[in-house]
């Protein structure tokens, strides 16, 4: 993954840079550098681990200079190190990168035989001799002949020490965006590292090149044709991506969660209070002739898709068959003319939900898109968009993203099932009044902190965890599980209730802890049959429950209570109890929460 950010104009562009690649972390944080030309030559500041370490030892605001590019690293190729971390030079050129070069040991031999002498073991450093050894005076076209050889993902962003007033870039398969500013213009990874100076930007696509100088953006096509693009207006707060007073993203994003769920459910109910679905009118159209819908995702994306086909099959008795990302895109997936394909994405980056993507319509089925990022990859390509309006997530663990999915299935699955005849008019009034009232009870899950917090307290110190559920309670376990392994380093495990005898209950031990998800009150027996079986075997059981069930209550040694909603609504109340419980865990144990190691926000590499 990593972040890139560049920087044109007429104030210093050190301190521009560092405060740009602050908003980049969470696309990885285990070095970074920068690149800033003094007018004169290139000077190059790099250090092993946070960004923090990089500022202390080169201070940004002793470095002079108005042009310069800056990367944060998430290593693919070669360990985190000084030496790996970017920018990487060669002769006059200094270049930042984003992504994979996958031929990068066969140019490397090439350029070798050539006389290249490589420093580091990155894919990006061929990139970088590439540029170098095309350049004729001529950064654009230099680059343009170094990207035909390249194969892979890269954003790339260049310089060259003879040019001290321009910046080149590119984009395939990786993001990139233009930042345009007055005398001065920018380039980022994504769009907070330059909102602070700007609000208008150009979203460039795959191939796109772009030579900025203070004054002037050129914009070129990968056929090297000029071209001109509309300036986006990005209407988001900066401060939205800022902690505003808490101690972590992952806590003021949680605590954002009633806002969300209202900023995505609202929009979508019409006047005469019915949900709309014009975003995604020609997938809507096909509910009656639908043969079969995938939803393919990743992480937490691929969590939420499991608890949509739950809802979908339920109510729409459409079949729905739900894939990691990773393995549809390789897996010949049996999908074609006539199916639907959603593809889940907080970031709409994802490398191998981009791809699944891509297989999906080269199959000939319709691609719809659950995404957060306006103007991502996955947004431009898809047939249709269906927006969560969550605002910028930056904790790498996704929280309140993910309740903004599970919204967005829950009114899509709600107006299908609707338009199939799987549930009448009666029922479908009493699911939509239901889901407005969610952003309310998901308010009050928020004020009751106190009780998950004392549980967390007293608990964090627990080596094996077990998620179980039942029905939708199962894909929630997964989620629970995941932000467990995310940001608390704990073991955890997520099992459908009634498969614990069928292996699991072997690994329960004195003490090992069992959080069941009751909220599926339906199978509740079911359910606490299965926690007896744990309690009997000496472990200590927390619950997750809808208010009134005095069952489970009873049945767990300690039980945290959600506001009682329609059964199959409750996972979205039951997931911010989780995530809290999984954040007070993280702070107990000391944990960098919104920074985990070895894991990124971002993920645009395979
Ligand atoms: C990374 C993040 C996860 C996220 C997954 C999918 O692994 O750490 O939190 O769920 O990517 O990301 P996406 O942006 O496609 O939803």
């Amino acid at each position: 993954m990593c972040g890139i950010v560049g920087y044109v104009g007429e104030r210093n562009a050190a301190p521009i840079l560092m405060k740009g690649l602050q908003k980049l972390e969470y696309r990885g944080y285990d070095s970074a550098g920068i690149a800033v030309h003094d007018g004169k030559k290139v000077n190059i500041y790099k250090a092993k681990g946070r960004l923090k370490v990089l500022e202390e030892r080169h201070p940004s605001d002793k470095i002079s200079g108005t042009l310069g590019i800056g990367h944060t690293r998430w290593a693919t190729h070669g360990e985190p190190s000084e030496l790996n971390s970017h920018p990487h030079v060669s002769g006059k050129i200094a270049v930042v990168h984003n992504g994979i070069i996958e031929n990068y040991q066969r140019l490397k031999l090439w350029l070798e035989e050539k006389g290249y002498h490589f420093v580091s073991e990155t894919d990006t450093e061929v990139a970088a001799h590439l540029v170098n050894h095309f350049y004729e005076g001529n950064l654009l076209q230099a680059l343009q002949r170094a990207i035909a050889l390249l194969e892979g993902s890269f954003a790339l962003g260049v310089l060259s020490s003879d040019v001290p007033d321009t910046l080149v870039a590119v984009r395939k398969s990786s993001p990139l965006i233009v930042g345009i500013g007055q005398n001065e213009n920018f380039i980022a990874s994504d769009i907070p590292a330059i909102l602070e100076h700007t609000r208008n930007v150009y979203l460039l696509d795959d191939g796109d090149m772009v030579v900025l100088k203070k004054n002037r953006i050129r914009m070129y096509n990968s056929l090297g044709e000029r071209i001109e693009k509309p300036v986006f207006n990005v209407t988001w707060d900066a401060d939205m991506a800022e902690k505003g007073g808490y101690a972590h993203f992952m806590v003021k994003e949680i605590n954002e969660t009633p806002k969300v769920l209202h900023d995505t459910l609202n929009p979508r109910i019409d006047k005469d209070g019915r949900f709309s679905l014009s975003e995604i009118s020609k997938f809507s159209a096909m509910a009656n002739t639908l043969k079969r819908l995938f939803i393919v995702g990743c992480g937490t994306a691929y969590n939420a898709a499991m608890l949509g086909k739950y809802y979908i099959e339920k109510m729409a008795r459409i079949p729905v068959e739900v894939e990691y990302a990773s393995e549809f895109r390789y897996r010949k997936p049996l999908i074609g003319k006539g199916d639907a394909c959603i593809v889940i994405s907080q970031s709409g980056e994802t490398a191998d939900t981009l791809a699944a993507m891509r297989e999906a319509q080269r199959c000939g089925a319709m691609v719809v898109a659950i995404t957060n990022v306006v103007g991502s990859s996955v947004s431009r390509e898809a047939d249709e968009v269906f927006y969560t309006w969550a605002g910028p997530e930056i904790a790498v663990a996704s929280t309140k993203a993910y309740s903004a999915q599970l919204m967005a299935l829950y009114i899509i699955g709600t107006e299908l099932a609707f338009r199939v005849g799987g549930i009448d008019e009666d029922y479908y009034r009493e699911l939509l009044t239901a889901l407005t009232a969610i952003p309310k009870q998901a308010q009050t899950v928020l004020d009751n902190v106190a009780r998950i917090q004392q549980l967390a307290a007293e608990r964090f110190n627990a080596k094996n965890v077990f998620y179980i559920g039942r029905g939708m309670d199962c894909p929630l376990s997964m989620e629970s599980a995941l932000k467990l392994k995310e940001i608390c380093y704990t073991h955890a495990e997520a099992f459908a209730a009634g498969e614990l005898k069928h292996g699991p209950l072997a690994l329960l031990e004195n003490g090992s802890l069992v959080v069941a998800l009751m909220t599926q009150e339906s199978l509740l027996d079911k359910t606490i049959s299965n926690m007896i079986e744990c309690r009997t075997r000496n472990a200590y059981l927390v619950g997750i429950a809808m208010e009134g069930n005095i069952r489970a209550v009873e049945t767990a040694d300690d039980c945290i209570l959600i506001p009682r909603t329609v059964e199959c609504f409750a996972p979205m109340l039951a997931a911010i109890a989780a995530q809290l419980f999984a954040y007070y865990i993280s702070t107990h144990k000391g944990v960098d929460v919104d920074k985990p190691r070895n894991l990124a926000k971002s993920v645009t590499v395979e």
